[in-house]
């Protein structure tokens, strides 16, 4: 049996999943909740975003975790510029020495959208030319092709591990407005976030210094009441519009 594995803030990395699903079949399981054993399976498949032309830190920690030998493909999504981060994927999988069958990327919105909104047209367009994408990807895992990305001629090793730890930080620079409807039940930027860095004092959201930057507590925020900076009062959110909020929960 395939088992699926994937990390998503908005929904494009889910939205990868679901359509593969379909195709492929298996067991689909959410990163940050999965404690079980791989050993059940026979092909292992990770769908996860690119964050600075690396991986998040929970998609390389679950890579680094697996003791299974069975064929592992991942798949990248991305929203622009994927650069080395096909080849870094490969690396930490060379790392940890699993057998890894294939690093694939696919273009979809971008969901890193702090300092620039994205023209509608660009979202449309990246869902529309992903579904092709997607199904020659399905078929190349279902026929058990090889692919390994090419070694990247800009090495941007460094300063991606340098991003990701500057991550940890990035969460401090939200700030909640009284928009915030926490005080009426609402608490999803606690639910959605991975390692649990948002919590509330005396009814007020605040965040700890844990951040994976993956911002699935300011896009899925039903109110914008979370802002970065004073940066974002007029930039649209973004959820991958074939996804329900409640999926990313
Ligand atoms: C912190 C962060 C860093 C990102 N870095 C990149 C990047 O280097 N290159 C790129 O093309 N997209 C980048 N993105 C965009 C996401 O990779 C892309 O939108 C992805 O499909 C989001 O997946 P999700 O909706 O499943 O979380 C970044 C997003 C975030 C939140």
């Amino acid at each position: 049996m395939n088992a699926i594995f994937y990390f998503s803030s908005t929904g494009n990395s889910l939205d990868i999943v679901k359509r593969m699903h379909a195709i492929i079949g298996g067991d689909v399981h959410s990163i940050p909740k999965y404690h079980g054993n791989l050993n059940n399976y026979n092909k292992i498949i990770i769908v996860s975003p690119i964050y600075a032309f690396a991986l998040p830190s929970p998609t390389e920690n679950f890579i680094l975790s697996i003791s299974s030998e069975v064929p592992v493909y991942i798949i990248l999504t991305y929203g622009g510029i994927a650069l080395s981060a096909p080849y870094y994927a490969y690396k930490v999988a060379m790392k940890n020495n699993i057998n890894i069958h294939a690093v694939y990327k696919i273009k979809m919105p971008n969901n890193f959208t702090l300092f620039l909104n994205q023209p509608v047209f660009f979202i449309n367009s990246a869902l529309k030319k992903s579904q092709k994408r997607l199904k020659n990807i399905a078929l190349s895992i279902n026929e058990n092709k090889k692919c390994i990305p090419k070694k990247s001629l800009i090495n941007l090793e460094k300063l991606s591990i340098e991003s990701q730890n500057g991550r940890k930080e990035l969460a401090k620079s939200f700030n909640v407005s009284n928009s915030c409807v926490y005080s009426n039940g609402c608490a999803r930027c606690i639910i959605i976030c991975p390692v649990n860095n948002v919590y509330q004092e005396n009814g007020k959201i605040l965040f700890g210094d844990n951040c994976v930057g993956c911002l699935g507590c300011y896009h899925n925020c039903p109110t914008e009441a979370i802002n970065y900076k004073n940066m974002t009062k007029n930039k649209k959110r973004y959820i991958n519009p074939n996804i329900d909020i409640d999926e990313l929960l």
